[in-house]
């Protein structure tokens, strides 16, 4: 057993594959609802792994709702309002399409954090075509500023933040998007790069990628190469604008890599280290946990304690192979490290030659 191996920090439950949106960036859509319902553990199910957790990790750390749509489950407030008895704090994703009748709820709930998908701001068409819905961002706007009123109404602790999805159609909404969460005084944005769509299946269809020798499909590496000139420049912009105060939740660290990432994403690949094996710890619909969610699970809930698959063989195993993984995923926000520890020699050698003096702007 690896003796420097601490507990995981970044703790998801995937409470529900289904999902009522038809992203283009994603493939979780596409599985029909009625074969996976009945498949998702029970309320009671998720409650014995809330209190598994809290034996092993202790009170205060906190845990992500995701998916899927997380608000599809209906006993989403259950157990949130389960997980404060216990002590654990709470946040979740949404895409924020069918919550208009839940803003009461989520502001009264125990949810302390609620990241709400954006794609645009000036230009809905962006945000409709990039969800496959139309007046998805009439809702996500919705819901973002209503629930920001009602939070400050009702002085609740419900801080509300924006997740966007850096692609070439939304390129230019990155700088309209942090001064709207700036005016408007939301708790802030978080910006994430685009991923392989192959990586977004539904857990109940999914199977494991071969991370040792993944190559980036063409189109998404053409995908990249428009985008990149334009998106280094916005992404300096939203470092002064980071420096400047206005609430950029990437650390700069992180905004620094996808500069690099964008000026050719294989350096990254030689720069930076995936530490999910040792930090996440993501349970699926159906109790399966994986540490990569591009691996195989390493366990299941409803079989072993959460502690007991953290320490298993399998999860040694998948530690090991995240050391050989050539997949670019170690960029996006709940897998890249947010600090400098995570960036190796190289990648500090590579600031102080040319191209790493002009992306990294040490004279
Ligand atoms: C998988 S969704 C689950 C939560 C919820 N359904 C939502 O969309 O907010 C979590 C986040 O992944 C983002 N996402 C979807 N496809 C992506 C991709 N190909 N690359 C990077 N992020 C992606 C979504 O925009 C969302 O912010
Ligand atoms: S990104 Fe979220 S909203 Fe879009 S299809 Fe995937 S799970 Fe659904
Ligand atoms: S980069 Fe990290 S998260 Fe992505 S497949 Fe590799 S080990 Fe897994």
């Amino acid at each position: 057993m690896d003796n420097q191996l601490e507990k995981p920090q970044q703790i998801t439950f995937d409470i529900t594959d289904r999902c009522q949106m038809k992203c283009v960036t994603c493939n979780k859509w596409k599985i029909s609802a009625g074969d996976v319902i009945n498949k998702e553990l029970t309320t009671e199910e998720w409650k014995k792994v809330l209190v598994q957790l809290r034996d092993w990790l202790g009170e205060g750390f906190w845990f992500c709702f995701s998916g899927g749509e997380p608000f599809l489950r209906k006993d989403i407030f259950e157990l949130a309002d389960y997980a404060d008895s216990l002590g654990i704090k709470v946040a979740s994703m949404s895409n924020a399409f069918s919550i208009q009748n839940l803003y009461e709820k989520i502001v009264d709930s125990p949810i302390q954090s609620l990241n709400i998908s954006l794609n645009a701001i000036s230009n809905p068409l962006i945000h409709d075509t990039s969800r496959g819905r139309e007046g998805s961002y009439e809702k996500a706007l919705d819901s973002i500023l209503t629930l920001k009123k009602l939070r400050d109404e009702k002085k609740s602790k419900l801080g509300i933040n924006i997740a966007t999805i850096l692609f070439p159609e939304n390129i230019e909404e990155s700088i309209p998007l942090v001064e709207f969460v700036t005016r408007n005084k939301i708790n802030g944005i978080m910006f994430q790069l685009l991923d392989d769509a192959e990586s977004f299946q539904a857990y109940s269809v999914r199977s494991s990628s071969q991370t040792s020798t993944y190559v980036m499909p063409k189109e998404l590496r053409l995908k990249y190469k428009s985008m990149a000139k334009r998106a280094i420049e916005v992404i300096n912009r939203l470092i002064e604008m980071k420096q400047a105060g206005h609430s950029i939740y990437n650390s700069f660290e992180q905004l620094e890599a996808m500069k690099i990432f964008f000026n050719n994403p294989d350096d990254i690949l030689r720069t930076i280290n995936c530490d999910v094996g040792s930090t996440n710890y993501a349970i699926d619909p159906y109790g399966d946990v994986r540490l990569c969610f591009n691996m195989d699970p390493v366990g299941n809930i409803k079989e072993n304690t959460p502690e007991e698959i953290w320490l298993n063989q399998k999860s040694a195993e998948c530690r090991q192979l995240t050391k050989s993984c050539k997949m670019y995923c170690r960029m996006l926000n709940c897998n890249f490290k947010h600090n400098f520890a995570n960036f190796n020699k190289s990648f500090l050698q590579r600031c102080k030659n040319k191209i790493g003096k002009i992306l990294c702007g040490i004279k």
